[in-house]
């Protein structure tokens, strides 16, 4: 039987609880004390003063499900929203972080284990992206983490990328670092045949989205564009949570999991439409 949104978020919450970590409550979606962003953007942002070693976390290891808001400042979906089928205004990451405690092994050991043995997600549709490095920034390639995938993932499936995609940053400043995304190939197999996934990792294509991006936070981009190490090593992940229910639940939209149906056939029952079709909004009634 298909797995529900809430057992999903349930899920993920008690498997980062039995790798030992403090789960937390979502922050709120307006930020109080950082100037540097309006809304919380990604699960992260109530925890900078911990990556930036400004504050002690309440524990090394926590896991939280946030609410976030992309409508503004360097992480923007607004384009996005209501042209495709997997970016919303308001979403909801599931996240975990370590604070100077495992880094990238275990970050990506535990990715692959709730991917693939808790959700039974198929491996062979599963792609791994590892930072190219940027000689600008006299950053090297991330080749640690793509030796760790390479216990996973055939090399085929692993892809480098460059700044933009595989180097996350928080705001114009703030914590950042190299990353690793995880996209899943959601397409018929019979046009997985004719065009491989990995063709079609980061090129838009709605049914080839990323699902989980795994940062390891090693520096902090000052307001002068320059990095500074960090003084000590952090993980900070984010897995879209609607996203993740659409694969999942074999959906081809977000807006066609339970995360929003019952929300969508209620308005729609109250407009007095006999069916919502959300994934073709030509009309309110399709
Ligand atoms: N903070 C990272 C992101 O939002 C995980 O992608």
């Amino acid at each position: 039987m298909t797995m529900q949104a809430h057992e999903i978020r349930q899920k993920f919450l008690d498997f980062f609880r039995e790798k030992g970590h403090l789960i937390v409550p979502s922050a709120p979606m307006v930020l109080k004390n950082d100037p540097t962003l309006m809304f919380t953007n990604s699960g992260m942002a109530q925890f900078k003063d911990f990556f930036l070693g400004h504050d002690t976390p309440p524990a090394p290891r926590i896991a939280d499900t946030q609410k976030c808001l992309r409508v503004t400042g360097k992480h923007n979906d607004l384009e996005d929203v209501g042209h495709d089928t997997y970016h919303h205004t308001m979403f909801e990451m599931l996240g975990n972080w370590s604070f100077g405690d495992y880094f990238k092994k275990e970050a990506i050991a535990w990715s692959w284990e709730l991917l693939t043995e808790v959700y039974q997600l198929p491996p062979e549709r599963l792609y791994a992206t590892v930072f190219e490095g940027d000689a600008t920034e006299n950053l090297a390639p991330d080749t640690e983490a793509l030796e760790l995938w390479k216990q996973y993932l055939p090399e085929d499936q692993i892809l480098f990328g460059n700044k933009k995609d595989n180097f996350w940053e928080m705001g114009e400043t703030g914590p950042c670092g190299p990353c690793s995304e995880i996209h899943i190939d959601l397409r018929p197999e019979a046009e997985r045949q004719v065009k491989p996934g990995r063709e079609l990792v980061n090129q838009d294509n709605p049914l080839v989205i990323e699902i989980w991006n795994n940062v390891f936070m090693q520096f902090e981009r000052r307001a002068d564009k320059s990095l500074r190490p960090l003084p000590a090593q952090h993980v900070d992940t984010g897995m879209g949570f609607e996203r993740l229910c659409m694969a999942i639940q074999g959906k081809t939209s977000n807006y066609d999991t339970d995360v929003f149906q019952p929300l969508i056939q209620d308005v729609a029952q109250k407009q007095g439409c006999a069916t919502a079709r959300p994934t073709k909004p030509t009309s309110p009634c399709g």
